[in-house]
């Protein structure tokens, strides 16, 4: 008698934990496809973009080929890339920079990416791009010198800590030193941090001198930014559908300021604006949006790209 009330006990949890499992991941949810205008996808770029960054000129630079976790491997075993787009141009074609030698270019599986500029002006020198990389399903954060001329990059420091366990993102602070977020704790771990209400995920800061823990307490801390004036760091958990505002103190540790939740995130009509939704015929998870000018660029996980040029 008893084990049979435990035993439906327990499948009542699972149940109650599946469909909350599945209405976070909007499983049920119907997807209305909108365009914000003219979109067409990207030739040549198959196999993910994760992350996308603009450069104030309007170079998008973009992360292709995320293996990581247990997501599928589109890319048979074939390296990653960072591509760059000139979205100035009437019609943007991508490029692939080239590694410096003396880099494991065959084992480069990019992630998050953030550039540091040391002149916002003049990219000849001084332009830093920071890449969260997974070679053999690790995390480490490579630092390379964009040399546009050459249409390559130089690699400076490779960095790996053990607080850098599962990176995600991270965002440059000066050429030296980043925020980055992990998201999820161990991959021992990893499926009762996606199931149970845990907050296992964290943010770490890392300079040359030290490496340490700023933030914790969320659920899966993804995408990370730093707002132009350099005084409030964002971070998104997409297991929350939360934006967390985060001030910056002088030492680099970060105090929570103010959590925005993003209601009905993934419908029409969420609290904040939709730009472009698509039922998953034409874009699958899309990771990534960025826009210069009425250009908008959409990335995915392990997907295709695509280019908007936004309505009047
Ligand atoms: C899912 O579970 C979490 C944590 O227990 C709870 O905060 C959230 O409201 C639940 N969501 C739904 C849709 O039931
Ligand atoms: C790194 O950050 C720590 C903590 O704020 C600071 O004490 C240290 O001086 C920094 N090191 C460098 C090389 O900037
Ligand atoms: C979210 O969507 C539901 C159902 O469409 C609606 O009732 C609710 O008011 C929406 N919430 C917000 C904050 O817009």
């Amino acid at each position: 008698m008893w084990k049979r009330v435990i035993c439906v006990s327990l499948l009542a949890i699972l149940a109650e934990r599946i469909v909350n499992i599945s209405i976070m991941l909007n499983l049920f949810r119907q997807v209305q496809n909108y365009e914000p205008g003219k979109c067409r996808i990207i030739d040549g770029m198959i196999f993910g973009s994760e992350d996308i960054t603009v450069l104030p000129n309007g170079i998008a630079l973009i992360s292709s080929g995320l293996k990581y976790l247990g997501i599928i491997d589109r890319n048979e075993g074939k390296p990653g890339h960072i591509y760059w787009l000139d979205l100035n141009a009437e019609d943007p074609q991508p490029k692939a920079f080239s590694l410096s030698s003396g880099f494991d270019a065959g084992n480069f599986h990019p992630h998050g990416i953030s550039y540091f500029l040391e002149d916002q002006d003049d990219y000849s020198e001084g332009a830093h791009l920071f890449v969260v990389n997974h070679p053999f399903q690790k995390s480490q954060v490579e630092i390379f010198e964009i040399d546009f001329e050459f249409n390559m990059l130089m690699h400076q420091k490779t960095i790996k800590d053990e607080l850098l366990h599962h990176v995600n993102d991270v965002v440059a602070i000066t050429p030296t030193s980043f925020y980055g977020t992990n998201d999820h704790y161990s991959d021992g771990t990893m499926l009762f941090e996606l199931l149970l209400p845990l907050k296992l995920s964290d943010v770490v800061f890392y300079n040359s001198t030290t490496t340490i823990i700023v933030a914790t307490g969320f659920g899966f801390a993804n995408g990370i930014n730093m707002s132009p004036d350099g005084k409030y760091v964002y971070v998104s958990d997409t297991k929350t559908s939360e934006i967390h505002v985060l001030r910056k103190n002088e030492d680099f540790t970060l105090e929570p300021e103010r959590v925005l939740h993003i209601e009905n995130a993934s419908s029409l009509e969420p609290t904040v604006t939709s730009v472009y939704a698509n039922n998953g015929s034409v874009l699958q998870g899309t990771s990534s949006a960025a826009r210069h000018g009425h250009h908008l660029l959409l990335g995915t996980v392990i997907h295709r790209t695509m280019l908007c040029t936004l309505a009047e």
